[in-house]
C-alpha cells in the first residue's frame, strides 16, 4: 500500500508527465483521475468526486455503465474493425435502429462531433448545388456567434472565439456569422442569394449555456423552410437527454433537416458520432465522396445502440428534467442571497451559473478548485461562468448533496 504522501507524489508526478510530453493545448483542474462509476470519479489518492462535467455531456448514462461495458467487451471480443470496405453484421441494425430512435430516413456514420459537424456542412453544400441548384461554389452556411461546433480548420472558420482562431487562418469561406438569439439578423441573411443552410446548437453549450428565447428555434426554422434553407441542428452537446428531453428542438417542436449527434451516443465509450437526414439529402452523397476508417465499425454501433437502449430504459431524459429543475430552483434562491452569483440557467441537467465577475477573471477557476477539494468537478466555460452537467443517472438525494457543497462553497467563498 502506498502512503498518502507516495499517492500524492504520484498525482504531482503524472500532472508533471502530461506538462511534460503532451502538447500544452488543455489546461486541467489539478485533479488526476483514475476511476469511474455511474455519477462518481475517483483521483488517484482515492478520493471520490461527484463529477459534474461528464466529460462535456459525453457521460449522460454514467460512468462505465455496465449494460455499455458489456456490449463493449462482447463485441470487442469478436469484431472491431472491417472498414466500410466490406459490409460488417453490425452497421445496418444500428442504422435501422438509430434511424427508427430518431426518426430519419437515414443516417451517416462518424467518430468525433466535429466530424460530424464537417460531415453536415458537406451534405449541406451537396444538397445546395444538386437539389437548390446554387451555382457551383457559390453556396453559403450561415452560423450563429458564438457557435462551438469543434476544432477543424472547417469548423473554427465560422468562431468569433480569438482563442479558437487566431494564426490558424486563412479560413474557410462561404461562411456568414449572424448574431445568436436574433431572428431579424437571420432573415436578412437568408436572403444572401446561394444560402443553403444554417447551423445552430439549440442551447449554446461552450458559451456558457446560452438558452435562446422560446420563439427562437421555432421562428428559425421557419424561415428556413421559407428560404428553402436546410436547418442544420448540433445536437452533439444537448442531444440524448440531457437537456430533459432526447433532443433539446423536442422543447420547440422543431425536427431539424439535419441531426447531428456525438459524444453520448457512446455513453462516453467510444467516439461515436452520427448525421441524420432524409433520403432527398442524404442520398445526394454517392459512394466515395464521403467516409471515415472507423466511421460505422462494429464495435461502435454495438456500444452506441447499447448506450441508446440505456437512454430509453432507464429513462433519462425526464430523470434530467425533474432533476433540472430541482437544481435550478435551489441555486435561483442561492443566487437571491448571494452577491457572487448572478444567475443560474440551462435546461434539464446543463445548467450554469454566471458570477458577478468579469469574463477575464479567475473567480470561476478558483470556485472549481474549492468544489474539488469539496469533491465536486465541474469546469467554467468562461473566467465567470461555471457549467453544471452531472450525469443523467443522478438520483434526487445525491444532487441535494451536491447543491449543499455548491452552497456551501459560494457562501464561504
Ligand atoms: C455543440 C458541439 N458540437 C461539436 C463539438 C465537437 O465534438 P468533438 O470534441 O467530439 O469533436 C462539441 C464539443 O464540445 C460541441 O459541444
Amino acid at each position: 500500500m502506498l502512503d498518502m504522501t507516495q499517492r500524492e507524489l504520484s498525482a504531482e508526478a503524472l500532472m508533471a508527465l502530461e506538462d511534460k510530453y503532451g502538447a500544452h493545448n488543455y489546461h486541467p483542474l489539478p485533479v488526476v483521475l483514475t476511476r469511474g462509476k455511474g455519477v462518481y470519479l475517483w483521483d488517484v489518492a482515492g478520493k471520490r468526486y461527484y463529477d459534474f462535467l461528464s466529460a462535456y455531456s459525453a457521460v449522460n448514462q454514467g460512468h462505465c455503465h455496465p449494460r455499455i461495458v458489456e456490449a463493449l467487451k462482447r463485441q470487442a471480443e469478436r469484431l472491431t474493425l472491417t472498414s466500410r470496405a466490406f459490409y460488417n453484421d453490425k452497421l445496418g441494425p444500428y442504422e435501422q435502429f438509430i434511424t427508427s430512435y430518431f426518426g430519419y430516413d437515414k443516417v451517416l456514420p462518424m467518430n468525433t462531433g466535429v466530424e460530424a459537424v464537417e460531415t453536415a456542412l458537406k451534405l449541406c453544400r451537396k444538397w445546395a448545388y444538386q437539389v437548390k441548384g446554387v451555382p457551383t461554389n457559390e453556396a453559403k452556411i450561415i452560423f450563429a456567434a458564438g457557435n462551438f461546433h469543434g476544432r477543424t480548420l472547417g469548423v473554427i472558420s465560422a468562431s468569433v472565439d480569438p482563442d479558437a482562431t487566431r494564426e490558424y487562418g486563412p479560413y474557410m469561406p462561404g461562411y456568414i456569422v449572424v448574431p445568436y438569439n436574433d431572428l431579424q439578423a437571420l432573415e436578412e441573411a437568408l436572403r444572401e442569394p446561394g444560402v443553403a443552410g444554417f447551423i445552430v446548437e439549440p442551447i449554446q453549450g461552450e458559451a456558457g449555456v446560452v438558452v435562446p428565447d422560446d420563439d427562437y428555434l421555432p421562428g428559425a426554422y421557419e424561415l428556413c423552410q421559407k428560404h428553402q434553407v436546410l436547418f442544420i441542428a448540433d445536437e452533439v452537446q444537448t442531444g440524448i437527454a440531457r437537456t430533459g428531453k432526447l433532443l433539446a428542438c423536442d422543447h420547440y417542436g422543431i425536427r431539424p433537416d439535419i441531426l447531428i449527434l456525438g459524444k453520448a451516443l457512446s455513453g462516453g465509450v467510444l467516439p461515436v458520432s452520427a448525421v441524420l437526414a432524409d433520403d432527398p439529402i442524404m442520398l445526394t452523397i454517392r459512394p466515395g465522396e464521403h467516409g471515415s476508417t472507423f466511421g460505422g465499425n462494429p464495435l461502435a454501433c454495438a456500444v452506441a445502440m447499447e448506450a441508446l437502449k440505456v437512454v430509453q430504459d432507464e429513462q433519462l431524459a425526464d430523470n434530467a428534467a425533474r432533476l433540472g429543475e430541482r437544481f435550478r430552483s435551489r441555486m435561483q434562491a442561492l443566487v437571491a442571497t448571494s452577491e457572487l452569483l448572478t444567475l443560474v440557467r440551462g435546461k434539464g441537467l446543463l445548467n450554469a451559473v454566471v458570477i458577478n465577475d468579469a469574463p477575464n477573471s479567475d473567480t470561476a477557476w478558483n470556485l472549481c478548485l474549492k468544489l474539488a477539494e469539496n469533491g465536486l468537478l465541474a469546469k467554467p466555460t468562461h473566467g465567470n461562468i461555471i457549467r453544471f452537467a452531472p450525469p443523467l443517472v443522478m438520483t434526487e438525494a445525491q444532487l441535494d448533496e451536491c447543491c449543499d457543497i455548491i452552497e456551501q462553497i459560494v457562501r464561504d467563498f
